[in-house]
């Protein structure tokens, strides 16, 4: 599928820990032959330490006032693909800010498909717990409905990387097309 050049609003992935924002973002970027950031690495950049000891050395705020300052003003305005950190968005205000912003896609999946996908990784603080399943499943009932809002929806599980990539670029494509 071909992107109209002149399309260049930021595009934003969120969506729970696990859903596949940076793996679909990283083929956005190439096939839109735009940037890919991804607000967790650009906040250990800034801070010079990993994501686990921001939590345990400055503490989760700490974590999520940097997250809110990528977002203002730690990010070019276009041309960007970015996979937002998956509590990014819970922080109150921050789904109209990124509306403002571009265009703003969920990732979802089921708690076993996040389960199984998140545990070969132990740089994910809040799983990095006794039970990452149980951790999983509270975590999704109080954020769920904040996904909900978060844009259009699309669900991952069971279905490949390209195919997912391809019903992003629909996406995009259309809302980029009516952006403000
Ligand atoms: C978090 C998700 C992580 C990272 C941090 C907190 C969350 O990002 O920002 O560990 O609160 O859901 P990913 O969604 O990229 O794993």
């Amino acid at each position: 599928m071909t992107i109209d050049p002149k399309l260049n609003v930021n595009f934003y992935l969120v969506g729970f820990m696990g859903t596949g924002k940076s793996s679909i973002g990283r083929q956005l970027a190439k096939a839109m032959q735009m940037e890919f950031i991804d607000s967790d690495s650009e906040i250990v950049k800034i801070a010079e330490k990993p994501i686990k000891y921001i939590f345990t050395q400055e503490g989760e705020s700490e974590f999520r006032k940097m997250e809110r300052e990528f977002v203002v003003s730690g990010h070019p305005e276009t041309g960007c693909i970015i996979a937002c950190g998956g509590g990014l968005v819970m922080q109150e205000g921050m789904i109209d800010i990124l509306k403002s912003k571009g265009v703003l896609i969920c990732l979802f999946a089921s708690a076993s498909t996040i389960l199984k996908r998140t545990s070969s990784n132990l740089n994910r603080p809040l799983l990095n717990v006794e039970s990452p399943e149980e951790k999983i499943a509270e975590l999704l009932a109080e954020r769920e409905s904040t996904y909900l809002q978060a844009g259009t929806g699309i669900y991952t599980d069971n279905r490949s990387i390209a195919e997912i990539v391809e019903h992003a670029l629909r996406i995009y494509r259309k809302q980029a097309a009516m952006f403000p």
